[in-house]
């Protein structure tokens, strides 16, 4: 009998022992960390959108925001990026961070003139001469005193990020001089002074948002283009141009941009660790981006059926002055056009 009850005994307790281990009720290990479950109670998502591939200057650069807001947060703030307009395009973005469909895009500057014309001050051509010109005016009073114009759109302006210089791609023959784009229709990014740019050499410009500009090059219902080595490697324009002229004319660069309720929601505390989060980005974006031109211009060197001139000096220094009328032009149009004079006391003439 006293055999039979120490035997129930220690069955009934090694039952609860296996029960238990297979339960995870004992020996219970942590749970490894699970983003979803963290969402469930005080994780903030950034849903950012834009429109380019992820290997440029812009697609690494939110990478790398999205990478260090979550470090610095520790991994209170999660932004999801959402490169080459899969979310939304050019024509739509804005609207869609007003609407707060989405809390960030990163627009470049030229898509914004619409609203703050202002900012055409940046899309003057032969403006700039360097990188380094064009780093030391975005992150620096004036860039500050640009983002301020985002204030009647409740918009919060976070800084200003860089991709390179433009050059001109096109199909039919190469763009020696000024004069070769007489006559052809050229893809620009909607702003008047870009616009303007190309009606000053007899060419027709033609707005059109960047997810478009492949298939309007293929079906040649545009004959040229201006865009960077990064933007025109990335998506494949060489395959469907012949050639490019490295002109230098003009930048193109960006803007980064929060839904400002959102922004005003995060406590303060997350505010800092973006904005530190954004500084640190922009720090490296400015060199990454050079180098991403470089090498994207490198490989397009290397493609067939495709050819690369540079201007001659002479040359861009007559295309300089035939374009003299799109500064008249900013100037007698635009409000508050102050800022070209102060841009032009930090680039050289
Ligand atoms: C971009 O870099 O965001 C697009 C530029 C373009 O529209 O040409």
């Amino acid at each position: 009998m006293k055999k039979f009850i120490i035997g129930t005994i220690v069955t009934v307790l090694l039952l609860t022992i296996a029960i238990g281990v297979q339960q995870g009720l004992l020996f219970a290990k942590p749970l490894p960390y699970d983003d979803e479950q963290k969402g469930l109670d005080t994780q903030i998502t950034i849903h950012l959108s834009h429109v380019v591939a992820e290997n440029t200057p812009k697609g690494q650069a939110a990478s790398k925001f999205a990478e260090l807001v979550e470090e610095k947060t520790n991994g209170e703030v999660k932004v999801h990026v959402y490169p080459n307009s899969s979310l939304f395009n050019d024509e739509n973005e804005f609207q869609a961070l007003q609407d707060g469909q989405v809390e960030m895009i990163i627009p470049t500057f030229s898509k914004m003139t619409s609203y703050i014309p202002n900012w055409q001050v940046l899309d003057l051509p032969y403006l700039f001469n360097t990188d380094d010109e064009v780093q030391e005016v975005l992150t620096g009073s004036i860039g500050e005193q640009l983002l301020k114009e985002l204030k009647p759109f409740h918009i919060k302006g976070l800084g200003f990020w860089h991709n390179g210089f433009k050059h001109l791609t096109s199909v039919d023959h190469p763009i020696h001089t000024f004069e070769d784009l007489k006559g052809l229709r050229v893809r620009t990014m909607p702003s008047i002074a870009l616009e303007k740019q190309f009606e000053v050499v007899g060419a027709t410009p033609i707005p059109t948002p960047f997810s478009e500009v492949f298939t309007d090059l293929e079906s040649n219902t545009i004959d040229a283009q201006e865009n960077t080595a990064s933007n025109i490697y990335s998506k494949g324009f060489y395959k469907v141009q012949k050639h490019m002229t490295l002109t230098k004319h003009g930048i193109l660069g960006y803007t980064v941009l929060m839904n400002e309720k959102f922004w005003k929601s995060l406590p303060l505390k997350i505010q800092k660790q973006i904005m530190e989060a954004m500084k640190e980005t922009t720090d490296w974006q400015f060199e990454q981006a050079v180098e991403i031109n470089k090498e994207d211009l490198q490989k397009l060197e290397q493609q067939n059926n495709f050819e690369i001139y540079t201007m001659s000096n002479k040359e861009r220094q007559r295309f300089k002055e035939k374009l003299a009328p799109v500064y008249d032009f900013y100037r007698n149009n635009v409000q508050n056009n102050d800022v070209l004079s102060e841009i032009e006391k930090i680039v050289s003439p």
